[in-house]
């Protein structure tokens, strides 16, 4: 119950690492929201939470529309009471060399993964204050540091996140609210499935992952949700403004 008493909206959440993390906050005790796109997954998330200690619920909302973030902010501060935690994961990618990569991709992974995590904190800081503190949670990606090729785009938009984070954290300290990103290497979901198909199938995908990953394997959601466990407890009451890899090693 290391999330006893804490109310967190976690935008992003409906699948892969995001359901992962809501299922391990509510099995701490913690308050969630669920915010997605996919509302019918946020809802089976909320569905396999149940019977947890604290609230849990869901809302449709697209990070790419300025007032669905505002809308589902004020909606879980209401349902919870308060908030202490904005957690967000909703990411997109889209794959290519940069000399071939459209402008309108380059448009749709910053939209997602920078504007959208902008987004929820311009919105939930001031809920977050209200709280007399707290803690975000981005979601960026190993990538967003060390980039790979055909990511470029989806590298760019990671690596805003990652310098979004250090500056946020620094404005937010004084109101106690910290301010970090996770960067998760290469994690088994089906977000990954494009990236592994450009690197020529499975087979190809699972060599390269045991040459450049040091414990020799992809890793699964369970293994980077308890991360975003420690960043929202107060066992991590003075880490702001870091990145933290989940990454087998990978980063080295
Ligand atoms: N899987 C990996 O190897 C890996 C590695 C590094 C970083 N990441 C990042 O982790 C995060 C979660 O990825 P995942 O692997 O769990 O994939 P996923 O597809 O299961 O999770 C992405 C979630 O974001 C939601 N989403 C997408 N667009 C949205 C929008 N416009 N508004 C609201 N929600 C939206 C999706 O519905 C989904 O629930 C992403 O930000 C991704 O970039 C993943």
């Amino acid at each position: 119950m290391r999330l006893a008493g804490k109310r967190a909206l976690m935008i992003g959440a409906a699948t892969g690492i995001g359901q992962a993390a809501a299922l391990a906050f509510a099995a701490n005790g913690a308050g969630i929201v669920v915010a997605d796109i996919n509302l019918p997954a946020a809802d089976g998330t909320v569905a396999a939470a149940a019977g947890d200690a604290g609230h849990a619920s869901a809302l449709a909302c697209d990070v790419r529309d300025e007032h669905s973030v505002r809308d589902a902010v004020a909606t879980a501060e209401a349902r919870m009471g308060g908030l202490d935690t904005l957690v967000v994961f909703a990411g997109l990618q889209r794959l290519g060399h940069a000399e071939g990569f459209a402008a309108a991709d380059w448009d749709a992974v910053f939209d997602v993964n920078a504007r959208g995590t902008f987004f929820a904190a311009k919105y939930a800081a001031p809920a977050l204050r209200r709280a007399g503190g707290g803690s975000i949670i981005t979601t960026s990606s190993l990538a967003g540091l060390r980039g790979a090729p055909g990511m470029t785009g989806y590298a760019a938009a990671k690596g805003a996140v990652i310098a979004f984070t250090v500056a946020l954290a620094q404005e937010l300290a004084p109101d106690n609210i910290r301010v970090n990103s996770v960067l998760p290497g290469w994690i088994d979901t089906p977000f990954n499935n494009p990236a592994i198909a450009l690197m020529g199938g499975v087979e190809a995908h699972g060599e390269v992952v045991r040459r450049i990953v040091p414990l020799g394997r992809q890793g699964t959601p369970d293994e980077v949700a308890p991360i975003y466990v420690f960043l929202a407890s107060e066992e991590s009451r003075y880490i702001t403004a870091k990145q933290m890899m989940v990454d087998g090693g990978m980063a080295h």
